[in-house]
This record gives C-alpha cells, structure tokens and sequence, in this order.
C-alpha cells in the first residue's frame, strides 16, 4: 500500500508579529500573532513513505539558495514527530517547491513546514482536527501553525492547556485587500528567524513592546472584522517598525565581532518604505510591513490595486538597473491536500 500524498500550503504575513520565544523546543511564542495568507506564495510537498527505504530523503526544485543539511534535519525531525504519533517507521522521500524566493522576508518556513503537515499526516493515515493540525506544524516552524485554517489567522500564544495553535478570525473572502510583495532582493538573508527570536529579549524595548502588544492585537484584530483599512494600516505598519526596533537593538556577540542588532531592510527597503509616506501623503490608501528580510509587503484595498502597482513599477524605473519580482495577493485559504501532478 503506498503511503503517500501532496499538499499545498501558503505562505503567509504577520500584521502583528511573532519576536521571541517563551520555550524554543515547542516553538511556543511570548505574544500572539496576527497573520493572512498569501495566494501567491506557496509550497506544494509531496511525501512517500516506503518501507524499502533505509533513509529519509529531500528534494527541492526551485530554491535560489543552496540547501543546507540544517534544513533537512528539521524536515527529517518533523516526519519523526508524525511517524511517532502514527506508530509507523517507514523513512519517507519529500519532494519540495515553492513559487517564490527563499529567505528573503516572505514566510516559506511557514509555507513548507505546513505543507509538510498536512501531506505527511494524511499519508500516515492520521486524522488530525485542525487545532491538532496547526500545533503540529508549529512545532516545525513557529509561524507554519499560521498557515494552517483559512484567510486571516491568529496563533494563540498559549492557552490554559498550555497549548499553542491558529484559529481563523476571518474567512479569506472577507475583505478584498491586497498584499504586493516587492522582492527587491534575492539575496538570502544572513540572519535567520530562529536564530534573531533568542536574541530578541536581549533588547531594552522588548518589555515595552510585549506589553504595548494586547492592545494592539485587539485593535487590528477588530480593524479586520470591521473591515476598517485606515486602522489596520496604521497599526500594522506602527508594529512592523516595532519588531524591526527589537531586531536592530538585540545585540550578536559572535567570537572575534560584535554587532549592534539584526539590520533586515535593505536600501531599497527603505526607499520604498519612505515611498510609502509620499504615496499616501498624494491620497493614495497604502501601507507597509516587513517581516524579517528586505521583501516589502504594501497592504491597499482593491480598488486601489493598480495605482499601487504603477507607483512601485515608477520607484523601480529610476534605476535601469534593476528589476524586482513583484507578487500580487489576495488573502488565501490555508494548507490542503492536493493532486500529486501538481508538482513539477
Ligand atoms: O516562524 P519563524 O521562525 O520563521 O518566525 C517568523 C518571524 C516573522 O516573520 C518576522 C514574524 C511573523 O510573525 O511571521
């Protein structure tokens, strides 16, 4: 019997960020988090498990970046988990891709660590509720519990249990933003999410930040529910300068240099995020955030959707020498199952 299936996943990007960990093994964060997903920026994962095997396998297509053996031993610790839970010990041969750049500030841990879930446990023959699904790939990576239900998603930090999950707070349908995702750098970044969470306490504002956090969360919560675009924006580009205030003031003592704080933009970034200012300043409705990376996300309204787009394409056209990948998304359903001739 072939034990085997294909599953997609979204990445998706944090409105209220997740910065710093309470238990980094279990991945359980010190806030709650505030995310959707995104339609253009997915992983889709095939896995066979096959009792001829001697050894798990991974592949990927598609990565601009050399993949390092740290990877393939989260993803081989990741099967552990579900094999333990299914009381199978065949090894399993994963077949990866995403449909963007990685490591540059779009969430493709998130991505393919839930991709990972939801085609390992149905291959395994396990039937997880979604709650039991998005624990399970938070343990992979912290942030894929996001991906896991439908639209826009909020990971609850811990509950009384002590259990750690995403719930959906709205449907992907209801309400038509778009997210433009300016790459405006391949680059892999040099500093890698897990590694800036056990620095971000380091920094004198972390306190400040983690109790400005409740607050936050329920106006951008409540800005979503009710639809209010003006609010959103603010609050989520207010956080995303937060978080990059505890990244850029957690210091890195490395042996033999020192360095202030994790620097994720780039100035391309930053062009585009005093852009932004401008932009808005003319009547244009259009905010920012970054996760960690140089990739600038720009939120509008539809209706405001190629206005944006033009804007970004003239910032770009200043230079000839350049050209960024731009991805257009609409808030999109979460990790599913798929036909295997999906992938490549
Ligand atoms: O799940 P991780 O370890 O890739 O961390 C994600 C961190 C941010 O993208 C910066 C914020 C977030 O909530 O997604």
């Amino acid at each position: 019997m072939s034990l085997k299936a294909t599953a997609e996943a979204p990445a998706n990007l944090a409105f209220v960020k997740y910065w710093g960990k309470q238990d980094s093994d279990l991945r359980i964060p010190t806030n709650n988090s505030i995310s959707v997903n995104l339609s253009k920026a997915k992983t889709i994962t095939s896995v066979e498990f096959d009792s001829t095997l001697n050894e798990d396998q991974l592949s990927v297509t598609n990565r601009d970046i050399p993949l390092e053996s740290d990877f393939s031993n989260r993803v081989f610790r990741h099967l552990d988990r579900m094999r333990s839970l299914a009381g199978i010990n065949q090894k399993a041969i994963v077949h990866t891709q995403n449909t963007f750049p990685t490591g540059v500030g779009i969430a493709s841990s998130a991505s393919g660590f839930a991709a990972l879930t939801i085609a390992a446990c149905s291959a395994l023959g396990l039937d997880l509720t979604e709650k039991e699904l998005s624990e399970m790939a938070r343990l992979g990576s912290g942030s894929a519990c996001r991906s896991i239900p439908d639209g826009f998603t909020e990971w609850i930090a811990a509950d009384i249990n002590n259990s750690s999950y995403a719930v959906q707070i709205a449907p992907a349908d209801h309400w038509d933003l778009n997210i433009v995702t300016v790459v405006v750098s391949k680059q892999a970044k040099q500093l890698s999410s897990t590694y800036g969470h056990s620095l971000a306490m380091a920094s004198p504002f972390f306190k400040a930040r983690l109790e400005s956090l409740p607050v936050r969360l329920e106006t951008v919560r409540s800005a979503i529910l009710g639809r209010d675009f003006d609010t959103f924006g603010r609050e989520t580009e207010m956080e995303a300068i937060s978080f990059h205030s505890i990244a850029m003031t957690s210091p890195i003592q490395n042996p033999g240099s020192w360095i202030s704080g994790a620097y994720y933009w780039l100035p391309e970034s930053l062009e585009l995020i005093l852009s932004v200012q401008q932009w808005r300043g003319s009547g244009l409705g259009v905010y920012f955030t970054l996760d960690a990376g140089p990739t600038v996300h720009l939120i509008c309204l539809h209706k405001d959707l190629d206005r944006v787009i033009s804007a970004v394409h003239e910032v770009e056209s200043s230079r000839s020498d350049r050209k960024w990948d731009i991805l257009i998304n609409d808030p999109a359903m979460g990790a599913h199952l798929i036909a295997g001739d999906d992938l490549e």
